[in-house]
């Protein structure tokens, strides 16, 4: 039985979909079976970031209306073999989507991978509860923003109701020159606030906005780096974080960070 994982957020645009996307190229790049599946109705960013939204023939609804097998309405990557995406549909009823069908589906695909990779839409309502409810881990992304962590905590203090086995911390978009300068909160701060070990740090890193599937992308960036780490935390069980202020340490660096603030 594949581990099934969420990531969530209560904010939106904190990177959740990134995230998913990212590392579930990691994973496979790692030697492992992954399907990712975008709980996320009717703004399907999922397949959008994968680069696969011309190739979406059947979706989720399709699947739970009957009209085509589980199968079918999976996507192949065409760099990954063993990396899949369902994707989620633009207009639906949700009559038929209810939490019970959805986690149906999902116990199915952990039948036959070694990861479902559930990409969770904003905020704690009945789309929060339908994708938690399938998963057996959850990993609440946020940024060093103050109204993300707010709502991060409120959304941990949720998801300590759920009969989950691992709630994981994701810090995406730490900017390691204003770190350093004090301008920004560090990954303990955040740590601390909510009470959870980070199971990784991500840099902010434009190559991201170019590229959001960066880790398909023959690219030497900190941000690969910093995924790779993450995947590797979540498949292994380790605890190595990426330090985003690599750079920006010592004299020298501290002058870097105060020439990037200038400019
Ligand atoms: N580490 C990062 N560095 C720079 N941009 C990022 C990073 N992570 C995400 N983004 C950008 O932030 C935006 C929102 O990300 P997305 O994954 O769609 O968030 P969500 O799914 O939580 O709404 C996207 O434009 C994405 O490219
Ligand atoms: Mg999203």
């Amino acid at each position: 039985m594949g581990r099934k994982l969420v990531f969530t957020s209560g904010k939106g645009g904190v990177g959740k979909t990134t995230m998913c996307a990212n590392i579930g190229i990691a994973l496979s790049m790692l030697g492992h079976k992954v399907v990712m599946v975008d709980a996320d109705i009717g703004l399907n960013n999922l397949d959008v970031v994968m680069c696969m939204e011309n190739k979406v023939t059947y979706d989720i609804a399709d699947v739970v209306d009957g009209k085509c097998r589980l199968k079918q309405a999976l996507i192949e990557d065409v760099d990954f073999p063993g990396l899949f995406v369902l994707p989620s549909f633009h207009n639906y009823d949700t009559a038929n989507f209810t939490a019970s069908n959805f986690k149906s589906i999902i116990d199915t695909l952990a039948v036959g991978f070694d990861f479902v990779i559930i990409d969770c839409p904003a905020g704690i309502d009945a789309g929060f509860h339908r994708a938690v409810v399938a998963a057996s881990e959850a990993y609440v992304v946020t940024t060093p923003h103050i109204s993300a962590v707010r709502d991060a905590d409120k959304v941990m203090a949720l998801l300590n109701g759920y009969p989950l086995v691992n709630i994981g911390l994701v810090i995406n978009r730490v900017r390691g020159d204003m770190v350093v300068l004090g301008d920004m909160m560090t990954a303990g701060d955040i740590s601390r606030l909510l009470r959870c070990t980070p199971t990784g740090v991500v840099p902010d890193d434009d190559s991201i906005t170019v590229k959001s599937d960066i880790m398909r992308h023959k690219l030497e960036c900190e941000v690969k780096q910093a995924l790779m780490m993450l995947a590797e935390n979540i498949s292994s069980g380790k605890r190595t974080v990426y330090d985003c202020t690599n750079d920006y340490r010592g004299v020298f660096g501290r002058w870097k960070a105060k020439v990037k603030k200038l400019f």
